[in-house]
């Protein structure tokens, strides 16, 4: 899809806005594709004041297809403009997709690295035989708009040769003078790692070194980010094929960490156990940057990739799946927390505050709102929300509840030493949940009209805010 393939169809994009429009569950304070479908947040940066937020976009079809990489500015958070798309596949290296990547900006340039994905067609029958090359590329940009030409980085002759044909989603960052990419990548004996190369230039890379467990942990690791939160290191990833258990692994896929200490030098690491950062139904290949203000803000996609369910009805209506708000990350006793970035008080317009709520049930007049209850009673508590989500803490397991229960999606229970607090997003149809300040998140699609009651069981103080929806320049 050159850009030109896309000026071309605009009118097919155009016919998906109208009926999207016309769709209740499009949602208000989270960003979705324009029209048609969304996944991953790609090349998120902040240039000159403006943050960029690219996501893999397949702008003519609500489902998964051929990928050219959207792209939203924002200076504050609340106000949004679609750009025309940033990438698209439209060369050799990336004739099937340009997949995900992540931006690094220095010395006012950003310097973009993503993944170009490349099926090999059997020419007779054109079907995939020989699976897929996935070529790491580099383009530069002095605006965050317009970049000078595609150039492969590395290739598959590059990647060591134990792996197989699937490695991709690079993640550059910078250490005393030296840069390092991080890859996900699956071996040839269908095991998850982190491959690691070095660059003194940003040009040429070279293999360093590769990051993985003792024991197999997935087929897969897909979406790396290697962060430093206040001196400690975390190895964030999206394996693939883990085995599922009682409180951890229930999606199909997951989404979390390992805090590790790691000796780039002498390239040397240990890794802690892995932490999923969420226990909802659809959160997965999140993307962090560190803005202006040196915080590190995480963006995921709101999806879950091969999850056995969908709504029906904005597939019908031209349109799949979202991004999660910003979550700003902190460090605290080597665990990652989680808190809804501050811009987003913002969009906060009315606000009803209660101390020591026993018990109570109440109807929010508006579909948008922000729910803090603090203070909980730890015994035993609940809260549900809009009769068919329910948030439940008993002896140290957090249960979290989408009615009606089944299609995949079931039952998810987590282990909460104690819970303090609970602060609640609701959106037309999805709901972001921060326990005790963000140590655990709760992400979710729901589909459900109903109006926004709330029933609370058990002790706590209340804040509810009505909010605004962020305001979208299509
Ligand atoms: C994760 C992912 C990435 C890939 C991209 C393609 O959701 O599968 O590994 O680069 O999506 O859209």
């Amino acid at each position: 899809m050159t850009k030109q393939d896309y000026l071309n169809q605009i009118g097919v994009k155009k016919e998906l806005q109208k009926k999207i429009k016309n769709d209740p569950y499009r949602l208000g304070f989270h960003l979705m594709g324009p029209s048609g479908w969304v996944n991953d947040p790609n090349g998120l940066c902040q240039f000159k004041g403006t943050h960029h937020i690219y996501f893999q976009y397949t702008p003519f079809s609500p489902l998964w297809g051929m990928k050219c990489w959207g792209h939203y500015s924002t200076k504050d958070y609340l106000h949004f403009k679609e750009e025309e798309p940033f990438l698209y596949p439209d060369c050799s290296y990336d004739r099937d997709g340009v997949y995900s990547g992540s931006a690094f900006v220095e010395e006012n340039q950003i310097h973009y690295f993503y993944t170009g994905n490349v099926k090999l067609l059997d020419k007779e029958y054109d079907y995939i035989l020989e699976g897929r090359e996935q070529n790491t590329l580099h383009i530069t940009s002095n605006d965050g708009y317009t970049y000078d030409q595609k150039s492969l980085v590395l290739d598959h002759d590059d990647y060591p040769s134990d792996m197989s044909k699937h490695v991709r989603d690079p993640k550059v960052f910078k250490e005393g003078d030296d840069y390092y990419m991080v890859l996900g990548a699956r071996d040839v004996n269908d095991c998850g790692l982190v491959l690691l190369y070095h660059s003194k230039d940003l040009e040429k890379w070279t293999f360093h070194m590769r990051i993985q467990t003792k024991n197999k942990f997935g087929y897969m690791w897909e979406c790396p980010d290697l962060i430093e939160l206040d001196g400690q290191k975390f190895l964030i990833i999206c394996p693939q094929g883990v085995q599922q258990e009682k409180y951890q692994y229930q999606n199909v896929y997951q989404l979390g960490y390992f805090p590790i200490d790691l000796d780039l030098h002498n390239k040397s690491y240990r890794l802690k156990d892995f932490v999923e950062f969420d226990g909802g139904f659809d959160i997965y290949a999140s993307q962090t940057y560190v803005d202006d203000l040196n915080r590190r803000i995480l963006i995921a996609w709101m999806g879950i990739p091969d999850a056995s369910y969908h709504n029906q009805q904005t597939i019908d209506c031209g349109w799949q799946h979202a991004l999660t708000m910003p979550r700003e990350l902190t460090q605290h006793k080597g665990k990652i927390f989680q808190k809804p970035i501050d811009e987003l008080k913002n969009l906060r317009k009315s606000e009803y505050k209660e101390l020591s709520v026993k018990q109570k049930e109440f109807v929010a007049e508006h579909d948008l709102i922000e729910l803090i209850l603090a203070n909980i009673n730890n015994d035993c508590f609940s809260c549900i929300v809009k009769e068919d989500i329910k948030i439940n803490y008993e002896q140290g397991v957090l249960s979290f509840n989408i009615e009606p229960i089944g299609n995949g999606r079931t039952h998810r229970q987590m282990k909460i030493a104690s819970l303090d607090k609970l602060h609640i997003f609701v959106d037309h149809s999805c709901i972001e949940i921060f326990v005790n300040d963000g140590e655990k998140t709760i992400t979710s699609r729901f589909y459900s009209l109903k109006p926004n009651k709330i029933e609370i069981q058990g002790e706590c103080d209340l804040e509810l805010y009505q909010l605004d929806s962020m305001i979208i320049d299509y």
